[in-house]
């Protein structure tokens, strides 16, 4: 796998160390078919100096201009953000951020509401236990596969029970639209992903996006990379990465998960493990290796006996 420093048309993966405003305006227009990206929330972490809102967002602003000119026409723009909180008070991040992308001409599919167990107890109001993800088309003839990223059906082979189709499939037997409710663990104390990172991204979330939204050979950024979770969802899909990471801990670390996945060392939480329930009725599946070498796309699609038919499509 060819990994450059620099944006290089030949390259798998460009990893960049350093402001992503001075990666961007090095790529081409149109040439990304996704970017995906968890921008910092200006909530003081240690990647960044908290600003106020309005310096936040002209901050942003510059950064999605330029990730907009670099999508495809037939591309997508998925930011996914949380909140800003201040003195108790919470702004949602994609509130405030949608009519960026809206003025600018871009088309809001879906507002993923990306759901998880783990995270502060708060004790002024409810524990926060949801982010999103806002995706956003360039045009209206966008890119959207859904069969790869399917899930099992609900109630196993419910048939039509009147009508023409009486007693056939009522459902997809390749199984149903995952919705945009997305139930998946953040990487937190135990996650088998965890880094020195305060709030990476679970590969299975980026996964179900490199999926639907490119195809094999396309390219992926994002612009705000930290260690590197995008880029090995999309290269252990066979397409090709871009990212660009301030800080040069998370760019060792994310040099390093990379060298792991190429060496089949490195594991994630697989998309088909079920959500841990305490009552002990969730099945365990083991961790999946990665492997760079060896397509894992159609895994979800696997064994078809065991889907089941809840709905028409
Ligand atoms: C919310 S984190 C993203 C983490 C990432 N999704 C992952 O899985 O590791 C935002 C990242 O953006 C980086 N960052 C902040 N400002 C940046 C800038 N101007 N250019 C490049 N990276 C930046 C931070 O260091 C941080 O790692």
């Amino acid at each position: 796998m060819k990994i450059t420093s620099t944006f290089d048309l030949s390259a798998d993966f460009v990893l960049f160390e350093g402001d992503t405003l001075k990666l961007l305006p090095s790529i081409p227009s149109g040439f990304v078919k996704l970017v995906v990206t968890s921008p910092p929330y200006n909530l003081g972490k240690p990647y960044e100096t908290r600003m106020d809102l309005d310096a936040y967002l002209l901050e942003q602003t510059k950064v999605i201009e330029e990730c907009i000119r670099v999508t495809s026409d037939d591309g997508s723009v998925c930011w996914q953000v949380g909140n800003y909180v201040k003195n108790g008070e919470i702004v949602p991040l994609d509130i405030i951020l949608y009519p960026i992308f809206a003025s600018r001409g871009l088309k809001l599919r879906n507002r993923i509401v990306w759901h998880f167990g783990h995270g502060l107890h708060t004790s002024k109001r409810f524990s926060g236990r949801y982010e999103v993800i806002l995706w956003f088309t360039k045009t209206d003839d966008y890119l959207f596969n859904l069969d790869p990223v399917r899930v099992p059906q609900k109630y196993p082979g419910k048939k039509h029970f009147k009508g023409p189709r009486k007693g056939e499939l009522s459902g997809n037997p390749l199984g149903k639209n995952p919705s945009d409710v997305w139930v998946i663990p953040n990487v937190k104390a135990n996650h088998i992903e965890k880094t020195v990172h305060p709030c990476q991204f679970p590969i299975e979330l980026i996964e179900r996006l490199v999926l639907s939204l490119t195809n094999e050979n396309d390219w992926v950024l994002d612009p705000f990379m930290g260690v590197g979770s995008a880029a090995i969802a999309a290269l252990m899909h066979h397409r090709k990465a871009i990212g660009a990471e301030i800080m040069p801990e998370y760019v060792a670390i994310a040099k390093d998960r990379i060298h792991q996945a190429e060496t089949g060392r490195l594991k994630m939480r697989p998309m088909d493990r079920p959500v841990y329930e305490p009552d002990g009725s969730s099945t365990y599946v083991p961790p999946r290796v990665i492997s760079l070498d060896q397509s894992i796309q159609g895994i979800l699609l696997e064994n078809d006996g065991q889907y089941h038919v809840e709905e028409g499509e």
